[in-house]
């Protein structure tokens, strides 16, 4: 197949099978979304985002567009808005890892950096306040909002969501790593009108404020909150595995060893969740396996200064060992 474009070769990524020794009963597919053409699920959300919101005329070629990331998001934007010819800020704090920086500079992106703390110790009500000051002094600017831009949700329902109807006959569980909540929102709301007896299970990370714990400091990027997403008012949820930092970590180390995935701390998340999960509440044998999706949303070369960094994982472990889970 040829392609007009790297980027267009977004979505349609492997769905892979892991084996789960421990788990006799259970048949677990993982959906490996560094596969996209910038490295994460979030190259979904900002194509599709962009393409509705040109379509629609709620923006056009002169708009700049404006987004509050230090991750994902603000590389997929960085690399669709090039490819659209339009303008993009992207509101960064001083935890934005340096090859993050660099690949949202490099696809042409303005960074603006917020280096004062906010009340709460943490830098996102500064870095929304300076989303918000950009839109009022830039004529023609847009704040995609991802935390509350429906098309946000609507992205993983129209691909991710209907990839994965797609690949699978069954479907019982899903394991979906939840931050904006756009993936867990879209693709909640497609597998349960194929699969509705499927169950959905969030999986946040301890210290994310989402579903009602206190905030924390957090130190691995990519998953939870330091606020309630409105879209997620339209998820469909049916069960919240709350995971820590110190499991997520050894969760992407096994990932690694045992089944050759090199991949984001959120996918350590997801996948120690689901072995938590089906510790505390067993399958008993049916007459046929249960099917379980989770999906992988990015690799593991953007963690190499806190995952994949022994001596900072050495002194993690030490200093947060109290919340060894699993
Ligand atoms: C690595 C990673 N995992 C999971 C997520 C969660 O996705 P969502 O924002 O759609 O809830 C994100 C979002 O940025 C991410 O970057």
């Amino acid at each position: 197949m040829i392609y007009d474009h790297i980027l267009s070769t977004v979505g349609n990524t492997p769905m892979i099978r892991l084996q789960l020794e421990e788990f006799e009963h259970i048949h677990l597919y993982a959906k490996v979304e560094c596969f996209n053409p910038t490295g994460s699920v979030k190259d979904r959300a900002a194509s599709y985002v962009i393409k509705k919101l040109l379509e629609n005329k709620e923006i056009d070629q002169n708009t700049t567009l404006i987004e509050s990331s230090s991750g994902n998001f603000g590389i997929s934007l960085s690399a669709y808005c090039k490819l659209s010819g339009l303008k993009f800020i992207c509101v960064v704090d001083p935890c934005i890892s340096p090859v993050n920086e660099m690949l949202i500079k490099s696809f042409g992106a303005e960074v603006i950096k917020v280096t004062t703390p906010d009340e709460n110790g943490g830098y996102l009500l500064n870095r929304i306040r300076k989303v918000k000051q950009l839109v009022e002094e830039i004529d023609n600017s847009y704040w995609v909002n991802q935390y509350g831009n429906p098309y946000n949700a609507e992205a993983y329902y129209y691909s991710l969501g209907r990839e994965i109807c797609n690949d699978m006959d069954q479907l019982d569980y899903i394991f979906l790593g939840i931050s904006s909540g756009g993936t867990i929102t879209g693709v909640s709301r497609r597998v349960k009108e194929k699969f509705p007896e499927v169950k959905v299970i969030a999986v946040d990370i301890i210290g994310s404020v989402i579903f009602g714990h206190p905030p924390l400091k957090r130190y691995i990027p990519g998953i939870g909150s330091s606020m309630v997403p409105d879209i997620l008012n339209h998820s469909k949820i049916d069960h919240v595995v709350m995971m820590d930092e110190v499991t997520t970590i050894r969760m992407c180390h096994e990932l690694l060893e045992r089944h050759n995935i090199f991949a984001g701390g959120s996918s350590g998340s997801a996948y120690g969740a689901i072995k938590k999960y089906f510790k505390e509440n067993p399958v008993v044998k049916q007459d046929r396996p249960i099917h379980v999706v989770t999906v992988l949303p990015d690799r593991g070369e953007r963690y190499c200064n806190n995952v994949y960094n022994d001596e900072w994982c050495k002194d993690f472990m030490e200093h947060h060992a109290e919340k060894k889970e699993i």
